[in-house]
C-alpha cells in the first residue's frame, strides 16, 4: 500500500507539467553539498539531488513513515547511490530518536545531524505540519550559516482538485509571514509552476 503510494508520488513529480527539471535548475544544488528532502515521500527529488551531490555531499530524506524511507533506501541502492541517508522523524521535531513501533531503528539515520545542511527541500509538506512557526525556528539548527530554506506548497487553486478539497494547501502569503515571524528573509520566488508557489528563505 505504502510502495503504491510512493511511486505515485514519484509518478506525479516527474510528469513534465511539474516541471522537475525547471525546479533543480532553479535550485543550482553543487557537488558536495548536503540536503535534506522533508518530506520526501517516494523520494524522487532525494534520488535528483543525490546524483547531483555525488559522493562528497549528503542527501537526507527525511519523513515520519519508515515505509516510504525503506522504498527510497532499496531504490537507491538499486542505483548504486551510497550518498542517501534515510531520516525517520516524528511530526514535529527534526532530532528526535527513533520511537516507531515495530520499526528497526537501527536501519535509518535517527535525527538530522546539526548545523551540517547547504539545502533544506519540502515539496508538497508544509500543510501536513503542525505549529509550523516553531517548526520552521527549529530548522535553523540543522542548516549552515549560509543555509537556504526553499518551500514548494500548493496553491489553493480554483478547480475541485484534491488538494483544494482536502486542504492540502498553504497560500504563499501565510508560509511568507511564518517564514518572516521564524527568522527567515525570502530570498527568492518562482512562478513557473502551475498547481504551486515556490519560495527560497536564507537566514535573517
Ligand atoms: C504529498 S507527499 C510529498 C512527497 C514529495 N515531497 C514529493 O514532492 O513528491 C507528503 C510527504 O510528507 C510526509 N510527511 C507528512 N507529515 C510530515 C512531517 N511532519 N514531517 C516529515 N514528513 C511528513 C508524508 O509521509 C509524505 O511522504
Amino acid at each position: 500500500m505504502k510502495n503504491r503510494l510512493a511511486k505515485m508520488f514519484n509518478k506525479k513529480a516527474s510528469d513534465p507539467k511539474n516541471k522537475s527539471d525547471q525546479i533543480i535548475e532553479a535550485i543550482n544544488l553543487k557537488e558536495g553539498q548536503n540536503v535534506a528532502d522533508i518530506g520526501s515521500g517516494g523520494g524522487y527529488f532525494s534520488l535528483r539531488f543525490a546524483v547531483i551531490v555525488g559522493e562528497k555531499g549528503k542527501v537526507y530524506p527525511v519523513d515520519t513513515k519508515s515505509k516510504f524511507l525503506e522504498f527510497i533506501k532499496n531504490n537507491a541502492k538499486e542505483k548504486g547511490l551510497n550518498n542517501i541517508k534515510p531520516t525517520l522523524v516524528s511530526e514535529d521535531r527534526l532530532d528526535l530518536p527513533c520511537t516507531i513501533e515495530n520499526h528497526d531503528c537501527k536501519s535509518v539515520v535517527q535525527g538530522l545531524p546539526e548545523k551540517s545542511l547547504d539545502f533544506i527541500f519540502m515539496r508538497n509538506v508544509t500543510h501536513h505540519i503542525p505549529n509550523r512557526v516553531k517548526y520552521f525556528r527549529n530548522l535553523k539548527n540543522f542548516i549552515k550559516p549560509d543555509g537556504k530554506i526553499i518551500i514548494i506548497e500548493y496553491k489553493k487553486g480554483k478547480s475541485f482538485t484534491f488538494h483544494r478539497i482536502f486542504g492540502h494547501n498553504v497560500s504563499k502569503e501565510i508560509i511568507i509571514k511564518e517564514m518572516e515571524k521564524a527568522g527567515y528573509l525570502l530570498e527568492k520566488e518562482f512562478d513557473f509552476l502551475p498547481e504551486q508557489h515556490f519560495t527560497i528563505y536564507s537566514r535573517k
